[in-house]
This record gives structure tokens, C-alpha cells and sequence, in this order.
């Protein structure tokens, strides 16, 4: 039987996964694909290290090097993650004419373009199933099964580590802190914790999934990103009683076309923010370290991509997924089989834009802290009735006169730029005793 010799670099939690599901699933693959899949190299950092994969010691190696330039090697999978000496195993590893597998979406999000040109450019293939959403397989159904649809809208859960610390937070009034080292403990976390709960991990992947959706690059710095630090036991409850849950949501949607013949371009929200989820939709349900990709198509319709967005095993099956494409493809001699980006402009309609978030129009949960006093609420809603902002409902808790309480304002669709300008004189008001919460509400209808 024909063999694929691998070369891993990156032996950790992702790395370890693999080498295990090799082990287990080795002949069912090459069953499967007609080839096997030789895992012959694995480049750590540390040799002495205590692993609870069990590598033979005869394939470690700290060397990197040494096994992208093995000429034995025909496939580079890259786990080691962050975005320097990554950045330089795949470029080396294209140069030399190896297809990668990687998992690494803050490389690809800081390197992609480059990063798929050297790909092209040497006429190999660079697989990045693992990048996004675990062991859901929604980069090729972006890439490959959804080729004939315009996605008008994207909803995803796309991080692990934020949904696991909201969805502890919310069924056992949990604290940040405990439920974040749990997360770490459990192998879901980056190795730097704020990736994750700051939301740049989310922007990473959902800037990944934006541009496979709308065939353009979208730079980090486009993408409009805040994280979970800021919620706060009180606005989980206030959100449930309202009939949401708070999710952290990646959100790529097509705003529409402005203008007309060459000039006209097309207006893409890009962007990560914790929202408020209507119970009702089937997102409000994904809990834990699951992932959920909710999909709309112009063609297909609604569809939901489910299941385990980090770990250990979910994101080894998706790098197997790639592995398997990878010795098909170099079976049979496919290089660039589906394009990673099939660009819009010019002849191919107009070129599309990432809109800036002032400009977007969403829904707000806001939640004050203001002192009982008569005359309070009126001038709250006189400064947004200035800004031309409606309010759809209010909760206030009974409370004492004088006494600082939360007060909770859903507001009617507005823009970001307006809303924020109405926050800022809010907060300054002085019966208002804390820095104000606003939230978006995602209705995904
Ligand atoms: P990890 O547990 O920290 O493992 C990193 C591995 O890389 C370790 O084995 C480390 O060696 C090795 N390494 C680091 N620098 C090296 C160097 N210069 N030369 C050789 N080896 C080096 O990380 P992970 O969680 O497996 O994540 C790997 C990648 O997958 C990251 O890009 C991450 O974002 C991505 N990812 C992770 C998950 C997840 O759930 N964990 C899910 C999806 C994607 P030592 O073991 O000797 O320290
Ligand atoms: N830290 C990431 C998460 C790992 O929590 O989702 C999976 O990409």
C-alpha cells in the first residue's frame, strides 16, 4: 500500500490528539484513502518534558528544521501554535513544496494572504480545517459545499473557553475566574487566557470564516472585536429574565450593495461581541465548549453546523480530515482543488467592504446604575429620545429611594455611532454610579 510520511511539529494537546487518533484509526484510514498515514517525526520544545502522549522517544525531536527538510516527509502539520516560528515551519515548509496542515488561526489571521500566496505560488495545498470551530468541518463547507450560495448571514459560537465560562456562569451562577482556570485545566484555553476571553481568538476565526464567505481578506484590524470580561453576574440575569441568553457571537453579514455599475460595492459587518440570544433560537442552546455556526445561504437557506469547538479529540478529527485530503490530493495530483478565496470585484459583481461598526444598526441591552431618585429615568430617556434612539421595554427592580440600582433599557435599532454618543453623555450624568453595560441584541431572524 502507498504511504504519506508526516511530519508533526507541535506535540501538545492538539499535537498528542493526533498522534492518539492515528494509533486508533490508522487502518480504518488507510482502508478509507488507499494510503497510509506514517506519522515518522514530531518536533517539541522541550525533550524532557513530562507528556501524557506516549511518542516513542526515537521520533522526538526539537529540531523543526530537520523534519520540514526531511525529503521523506511529504506533509508538514503544524500545532505548535502563535505566529513567529510558526509563521517560518509553514513558509519553509511551502517553499519546500510540502502541503501543511495547521490549526493555527492567529497565524492565518496575521499571515494568511502571504501564507496562501506561497501556497499557491509553489503549487501546494494548505489545509486549515482544525483553525475554526474544532471539530466542525465549516471550513469545507464554506470552501466546497456551499460554492453555489451567496452566505447573506453567519452567526457562530466559535469559541470554546467564552461559551464554557457564560454557560457556567449562567446554570451555576459561577464565577469568571474559577470557570476560566477549569477551561485552561481542560485544554480549551489558548495558552495566553486573554486570546480567548478578550475575543481575538473569536475575531480570528470568524475574520477566517468572513473571508471564505466573501472571497476578500479581512484584515484583524477590520474586525470590530470586544470579549466577556465585562459581563457581570447581574446582566446574565436580567438577560434570562428577558427571554435571552448571552452568547459570544462571531457575525458576518451582507448589509447590501451600495451604488451602482463598477463603483458599487458591497457592505460586509464583520465583527465578535457578546449578544443577547433569543432563547428560542437553537443558539441559545449551545452550551459549554461546544461551537455553533448558524449559516445562511441564498440558495440553501438556514443551516447549523454543531459540535465540539476545542479540546483535544474534535480538533485532532478535523486535522485528520485535512490529512486525508492532503494524501488524496497528492495521490492525485491536486493542487489548489478549491480555491481558498474566489475574490468578488470587477467582473465578478461589486467589490465588497468591511463596514465600520459605527455605521452598523443593532439592538442594545443597557443596563445602568443609577441612584432612585425622581427625575432619573426622564432624563435618561430625553438624552436618547435627543439622539433620535427608541426604547422597546425597561426593568427596574424595586428599591429604596436614594440608593443605587440597576435599571435595564432595551433599545429599538439604532446606530453604533449614535448609540455610543448617547451612552457617552449618559455616563456622565451624576445619579449615574458606575460605567453603563450596553450589549447587543441578536435576534437572527
Ligand atoms: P499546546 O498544548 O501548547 O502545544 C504546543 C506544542 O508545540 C507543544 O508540544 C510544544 O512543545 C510545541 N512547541 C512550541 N514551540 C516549539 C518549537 N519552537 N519547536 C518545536 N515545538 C514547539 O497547544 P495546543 O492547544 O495543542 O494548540 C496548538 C495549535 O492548535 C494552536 O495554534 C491552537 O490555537 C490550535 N488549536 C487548539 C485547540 C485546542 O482546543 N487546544 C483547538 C483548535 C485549534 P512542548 O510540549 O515541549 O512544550
Ligand atoms: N481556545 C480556543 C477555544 C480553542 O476556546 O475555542 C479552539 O480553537
Amino acid at each position: 500500500m502507498e504511504q504519506v510520511n508526516l511530519g508533526l511539529i507541535g506535540g501538545g494537546t492538539v499535537g498528542g490528539g493526533v498522534f492518539q487518533a492515528l494509533a486508533r484509526h490508522g487502518d480504518l484510514l488507510a482502508q478509507r484513502l488507499g494510503t497510509r498515514l506514517n506519522l515518522t517525526r514530531v518536533a517539541v520544545r522541550d525533550l524532557q518534558k513530562a507528556r501524557s502522549t506516549p511518542f516513542p522517544a526515537s521520533i522526538l525531536t526539537t529540531d523543526w528544521r530537520s523534519i520540514v527538510q526531511d525529503p521523506q516527509i511529504d506533509v508538514v502539520i503544524e500545532l505548535m501554535g502563535g505566529t513567529t516560528t510558526a509563521r517560518d515551519v509553514v513558509r519553509a515548509a511551502l517553499i519546500a513544496g510540502k502541503p501543511v496542515v495547521t490549526a493555527n488561526k492567529a497565524l492565518l489571521s496575521a499571515h494568511g494572504p502571504e501564507l496562501f500566496a506561497l501556497a499557491a505560488q509553489h503549487h501546494v495545498n494548505l489545509y486549515y480545517e482544525a483553525s475554526v470551530a474544532g471539530g466542525i468541518p465549516i471550513i469545507k463547507v464554506l470552501r466546497e459545499s456551499f460554492a453555489g450560495n451567496r452566505i447573506t448571514r453567519l452567526a457562530g459560537i466559535v469559541n470554546g473557553t467564552c461559551n464554557y465560562i457564560l454557560t457556567r456562569m449562567k446554570l451555576e451562577g459561577a464565577d469568571f475566574q474559577a470557570v476560566l482556570a477549569d477551561a485552561q485545566r481542560l485544554g480549551y484555553a489558548e495558552a495566553e487566557p486573554s486570546l480567548d476571553i478578550d475575543g481575538h481568538d473569536a475575531a480570528h476565526k470568524t475574520g477566517i470564516l468572513a473571508s471564505l464567505a466573501h472571497g476578500f481578506w479581512v484584515k484583524p484590524e477590520q474586525i470590530h472585536t470586544e470579549g466577556i470580561r465585562h459581563i457581570d453576574a447581574l446582566d446574565i440575569r436580567f438577560a434570562t429574565q428577558l427571554g435571552y441568553t448571552i452568547k459570544l457571537l462571531g457575525i458576518v453579514k451582507d448589509l447590501g450593495t451600495k451604488g451602482r455599475g463598477p463603483s458599487a460595492t458591497r457592505g460586509i459587518q464583520v465583527a465578535v461581541y457578546p449578544a443577547l440570544v433569543p432563547n428560542t433560537h437553537v443558539l441559545a442552546s449551545v452550551n459549554y465548549a461546544f461551537n455553533a455556526i448558524s449559516l445562511r445561504g441564498d440558495i440553501v437557506g438556514d443551516t447549523l453546523f454543531y459540535g465540539r469547538g476545542a479540546g483535544q479529540d474534535p480538533t485532532a478529527s478535523s486535522v485528520l480530515s485535512d490529512l486525508a485530503d492532503a494524501a488524496l490530493d497528492l495521490r492525485h495530483g491536486c493542487h489548489q482543488r478549491v480555491p481558498a478565496f474566489t475574490p468578488c470585484g470587477g467582473s465578478r459583481g461589486p467589490a465588497c467592504r468591511v463596514v465600520p461598526m459605527e455605521e452598523v444598526v443593532s439592538r442594545y441591552y443597557l443596563r445602568l446604575s443609577v441612584v432612585d431618585k425622581p427625575g432619573v429615568f426622564a432624563k435618561v430617556a430625553a438624552l436618547l429620545a435627543a439622539a433620535k434612539i427608541g426604547i422597546s421595554s425597561v426593568i427596574q427592580p424595586e428599591g429604596h429611594v436614594g440608593e443605587t440600582v440597576p435599571v435595564i433599557l432595551m433599545i429599538h435599532d439604532a446606530p453604533n455611532r449614535a448609540m455610543q454618543a448617547a451612552l457617552a453623555r449618559i455616563a456622565k450624568l451624576g445619579f449615574v454610579k458606575a460605567p453603563p453595560v450596553l450589549l447587543r441584541v441578536e435576534t437572527l431572524e
